[in-house]
């Protein structure tokens, strides 16, 4: 596990964006492993820069996203679908068929979860793009989800909930379940990138340094992976220099 420390979000996004923008200059038909939450929304922000200035084409590209929440339209403004079309999609020439998320509208989850599952094993993501739960989670595989599961349904934590409350207008609106690759998929991507950032994630960044590989931290399992660089803003390397 690579770790490079920078000093803040701007930062963290610039050197993200970099990685994506080299893998993009390199392979213009790459397929991109995508993820949502406020951790990656400035490296979106570097990445629309660059293709504003003509240095990255996404017409052979494809991407996949992580984990989708149950129950809300994919018009909701929290829906991962609306998410990345407003932070990245609508702002590149992507081919929309080559976009992928998990579809979570239906009423037949397990089914959509394994149309999704199906697709990945079609798929070879080049590069996954990560944050992390306060809690350890990546994508939505909470602790406690075996690691070696792939796309299923999962009842998110009240601690996810609490954290993602901040999307949202109460607590009462946010999803109680969602779609999500298993860590499985997640592991099987040929490069992987994670993003952490704040004060607020000071003690996952210690524990994922410093713990055991254990699937009560789900993010830990990324130190048997052999291709993974983690980008830690100071504030949340904060305990870790102590
Ligand atoms: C959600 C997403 C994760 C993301 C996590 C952290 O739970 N499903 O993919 O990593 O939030 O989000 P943030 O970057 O906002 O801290």
């Amino acid at each position: 596990m690579k770790i490079i420390v920078v000093k803040d979000y701007e930062e963290m996004s610039a050197k993200c964006a970099e990685i994506f923008i080299n893998q993009l200059k390199n392979k213009p038909d790459s397929t991109l492993g995508l993820a949502t939450g406020g951790s990656p929304v400035g490296t979106y922000k570097k990445i629309v820069e660059a293709y504003n200035n003509g240095e990255v084409d996404f017409s052979k590209v494809k991407t996949y996203n992580l984990d989708e929440y149950c129950g809300i339209s994919i018009l909701h403004p929290q829906s991962y679908y609306y998410f990345m079309h407003d932070n990245l999609f609508n702002h590149v020439n992507i081919v929309e068929d080559n976009v992928h998320l998990p579809s979570a509208s239906g009423e037949n989850f397990v089914k959509q979860c394994d149309e999704y599952n199906a697709m990945l094993h079609e798929a070879e993501i080049d590069i996954q793009l990560l944050g992390i739960g306060s809690n350890g989670h990546i994508a939505f595989n909470e602790p406690g989800t075996p690691f070696d599961l792939e796309t299923h349904v999962v009842e998110l934590t009240d601690k996810t909930r609490q954290d993602n409350k901040r999307f949202f207008n109460s607590i009462d609106e946010v999803p109680t379940h969602a779609l999500t690759m298993g860590i499985k998929n997640i592991m099987a991507a040929k490069q992987i990138v994670m993003l952490i950032s704040g004060a607020n994630k000071a003690d996952t960044v210690l524990q994922l340094l410093n713990g055991p590989i254990t699937e009560e931290f789900p993010a830990s399992i990324l130190h048997k992976h052999p291709n993974v660089t983690v980008i830690i803003d100071e504030a949340a390397y904060s305990k870790v220099q102590k």
